[in-house]
C-alpha cells in the first residue's frame, strides 16, 4: 500500500513555507491505519519488543495500537505536569525555546527492550530527549519507528547508532 496517498500536504501550515504533513487522513482510513501499524509491529517482533514507548501526543496515537497488537504495555512521555508520580524528566529544544519531557520512574524494568514511537521525525529532538529517559532508566532502545522521515532536516544523524524504521520520506 502506498501510504503516501493518505498524507495531506497543508500549504503554508502552521507558517508560511512550511508544508505540513496532516496524517490524520491516513488515521482516519481504517484500512491504511492498520496497514501502518501492522508495518511497525512486524518490525517490532524482529526486535523483540518488551515494552513500547512514545511522546505525546502523536507518539500516542502510532505507540498505543503497536503495543496492543504485540500485547505488550505502552509507557507515555508527557510534557511535565501531566504526570501523577515520581518523574524523571529532560529538557529538549525546540525551534523556539525548550521544552520538558517526562517519564514515570517505574515505567521501564532496567534491561527492558523498548521500541519508541512517533509520527514524525523532523531534528530529532523529541526522540532524542526520549532515548535520553528510557537510557536513564535502564531501558535498551532496541528500535525507533516513525511514519514519516522529513530527510532534508537530517534527524537521523541525531539517532546514529540506533535501529530506525520509517515509512515515508519526504
Ligand atoms: C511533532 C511531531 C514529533 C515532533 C518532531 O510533535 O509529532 O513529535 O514534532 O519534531 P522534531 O523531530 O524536530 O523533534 P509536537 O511537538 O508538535 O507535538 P504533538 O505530537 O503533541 O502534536
Ligand atoms: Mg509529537
Amino acid at each position: 500500500m502506498d501510504l503516501k496517498q493518505f498524507v495531506t500536504i497543508v500549504e503554508d501550515w502552521p507558517k508560511e513555507g512550511i508544508r505540513f504533513k496532516d496524517i490524520t487522513t491516513l488515521m482516519d482510513n481504517g484500512e491504511a491505519y492498520r496497514y501502518a501499524t501492522d508495518q511497525i509491529v512486524a518490525y517490532a517482533k524482529e526486535k523483540e519488543i518488551d515494552i513500547v514507548v512514545g511522546p505525546e501526543a502523536r507518539g500516542f496515537i502510532i505507540g498505543c495500537p503497536v503495543a496492543y497488537s504485540l500485547g505488550v504495555g505502552f509507557a507515555p512521555v508527557r510534557k511535565e505536569g501531566k504526570l501523577p508520580r515520581e518523574t524523571i524528566k529532560v529538557e529538549y529544544g525546540l525551534e523556539y525555546g525548550k521544552d520538558v519531557l517526562t517519564i514515570h520512574k517505574d515505567a521501564i524494568k532496567p534491561g527492558q527492550r523498548v521500541l519508541i514511537t512517533d509520527d514524525l521525525l523532523a531534528t530529532g529532538g523529541t526522540i532524542e530527549a526520549t532515548i535520553k529517559l528510557v537510557e536513564e532508566l535502564g531501558g535498551v532502545v532496541a528500535g525507533i519507528a516513525f511514519l514519516i522521515e522529513l530527510s532534508y532536516l537530517e534527524g537521523r544523524k541525531n539517532l546514529d547508532g540506533y535501529d530506525v524504521l520509517t515509512l515515508m520520506e519526504y
